[in-house]
């Protein structure tokens, strides 16, 4: 382990613990989220600068509610407490939290009562929109700690002890609803905690490169390669950090969009020199697919058929020691158990990942990071913008996204169609805008007019959505002049298709995919 300066961040339950965390990293500080009762030894191992305490939705007077733990009592290193994390610390100081029938959620007015307070160096005005979202409310503080801020509900917005470096904010300095919460935080990053904001992408990369000399020595590594983001961010800092002891294995399923299958060939064999290994399994995929209709029956197959293949040209290199993969620290966080329902919904997407009985060991580059920190790196690393910026696909590809039989006409139309609607959404810089956006081919014909006769196509649905999270999500509001454009050119250059539609449904009730 290097010796890199670390932020405690304890999760007490917020949805926006991970958001916390995502802040203190973009303000070059590495931090890791913790269940809140996560053990003493793993703390000490960090060795932390300082603490975050997250909200939470419980009271501190309920039975079971998450207690605060005792090394933070005696610690003397820097506490600050967000909203519940604010009244764990007041009430077990010896201060008073009166718990409130009503909430106080949305934006209130916060003023700053103690301007020369270390919290609020990086601001330059005394009054700012804050988000409030809580229940219980302090009512009376312990000995020693001041209030430096209040809103219109409450005197203490914000309180300190100078002496012992403990800090609270009713408020969540973390969404983008509170503007100036960045310079709140970094405030208690760099003038409270002295932090050293070593964690750079520059320097991310040369501790990970490192890490991955140290775990892999002179062994022989398998990487999957889909073509998106994160396995691509795996592979390149994989090669450079260990060359041609690393093959790459990329299976052309022909359910991958136009281009995708190319680029990956054109971008890792022929400009950055690995090995890889391109398989063109199309025939057998589709093939296999033929007169299947039903989405799990695709998704299943799909799966199967992927792991047989990958394994097979796998055992075909003889010896390799680790396999590596694209695993996230979002993903980390919650198969710990720090996330709650996240992880049970997402199981049923895992179809067409590696083989869970795969006899290698793991070697995980990205295990720590977030998703921005890996466009970071890609970047970084000369990947190219479509790759870097490339929205989540499903692993069963557009098999998925062709409701009914897959047949390779249907795919050559889909690819048609969906590359237009991707070009425009470039060009109009919408792409990055949108969380996630395609097209979808559907089983229905509707009628058309081509000159003087009556013709019978198919319809594409439109599909774009802003998230957060992929648990939940809203319809992208795209322009009507852009969306105009999209279905004049597909009806226009792509054949058989006579009608566009744009899908207005949010999840829930509906999912982003269409199967
Ligand atoms: P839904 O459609 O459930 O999608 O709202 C949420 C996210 O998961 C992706 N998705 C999948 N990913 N295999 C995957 O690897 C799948 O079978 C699958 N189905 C949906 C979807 O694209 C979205 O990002």
């Amino acid at each position: 382990m290097s010796q890199r300066q670390t932020l405690v961040i304890l999760d007490f339950g917020s949805q926006y613990s991970q958001l916390i965390a995502r802040r203190v990293r973009e303000l070059a500080v590495y931090c890791e989220l913790l269940p809140y009762d996560a053990p003493l030894e793993t703390i000490e191992t960090l060795n932390p600068i300082g603490f975050i305490l997250s909200g939470g939705p419980a009271s501190v007077y309920e039975t079971g509610a998450p207690k605060l733990p005792r090394y933070l009592l005696e610690t003397d290193k820097p506490v600050l407490g967000i909203c519940y994390g604010l009244h764990l610390l007041i009430h077990a100081l010896g201060g008073q939290v009166e718990a409130s029938a009503k909430r106080e959620y949305g934006l209130a007015n916060f003023s700053v009562t103690a301007t020369d307070n270390p919290l609020f160096t990086h601001l330059d005005n005394t009054d700012l929109n804050v988000w409030m979202s809580h229940g219980d409310r302090v009512v009376s503080l312990p000995e020693g700690f001041q209030t430096i801020g209040t809103s219109p509900n409450t005197a203490f917005a914000a309180v300190a002890d100078l002496e012992r470096r403990r800090f609270g904010l009713q408020f969540h300095p973390e969404v983008v609803h509170t503007p100036q919460g960045r310079d709140i935080l970094r405030a208690f990053l760099y003038d409270i905690c002295g932090s050293d904001g070593g964690w750079t992408t520059g320097h991310i990369i040369t501790e990970t490169v490192a890490a991955i000399q140290g775990q892999v020595g002179d062994g022989q590594v398998v990487c999957g390669l889909s073509g998106g983001v994160d396995s691509s961010v795996v592979a390149a800092l994989l090669h450079r950090a260990i060359g041609d002891q690393l093959t790459c294995i990329f299976v052309n399923t022909g359910l991958l969009r136009l281009g995708e299958a190319e680029q990956v060939v054109e971008t890792f064999r022929n400009q950055r020199h690995a090995r890889l290994i391109a398989v063109d399994a199309v025939e057998t995929f589709l093939s296999a697919l033929a007169g299947v209709t039903d989405p799990e029956a695709k998704r299943k197959l799909i799966g199967e058929k992927f792991i047989r293949i990958f394994e097979a040209e796998a055992n075909n290199l003889g010896r390799i020691d680790f396999l590596a993969q694209g695993t996230l620290y979002p993903d980390v966080i919650e198969s710990a158990g720090t996330g709650k329902v996240a992880a049970k919904i997402k199981t049923h997407h895992n179809v067409g990942g590696l083989p869970e009985d795969m006899q290698f060991e793991l070697v995980e580059p990205l295990r720590m990071m977030f998703k921005d920190e890996v466009r970071a790196i890609g970047e970084a690393l000369g990947l190219p913008p479509e790759i870097v910026w490339r929205h989540p696909f499903p692993g069963p590809g557009l098999a998925v996204r062709i409701l009914g039989e897959v047949t390779w006409e249907r795919l050559e139309t889909l690819r048609q169609a969906d590359a237009i609607f991707m070009e425009e959404l470039w060009a109009a810089d919408w792409y990055h805008k949108t969380s996630q956006a395609f097209a979808v081919l559907l089983p229905v014909r509707s009628v058309g007019v081509m000159g003087d006769g009556r013709t019978y196509g198919y319809v594409v649905a439109l599909r774009a959505v802003t998230t957060e999270d992929f648990m939940t999500a809203d319809w992208a509001q795209l322009p009507p002049a852009l969306l105009g454009k999209v279905s004049n050119r597909i009806v226009n250059e792509v054949a058989d298709i006579t009608r566009v539609v744009y899908d207005i449904s949010s999840k829930p009730p509906a999912t982003i995919e269409w199967e």
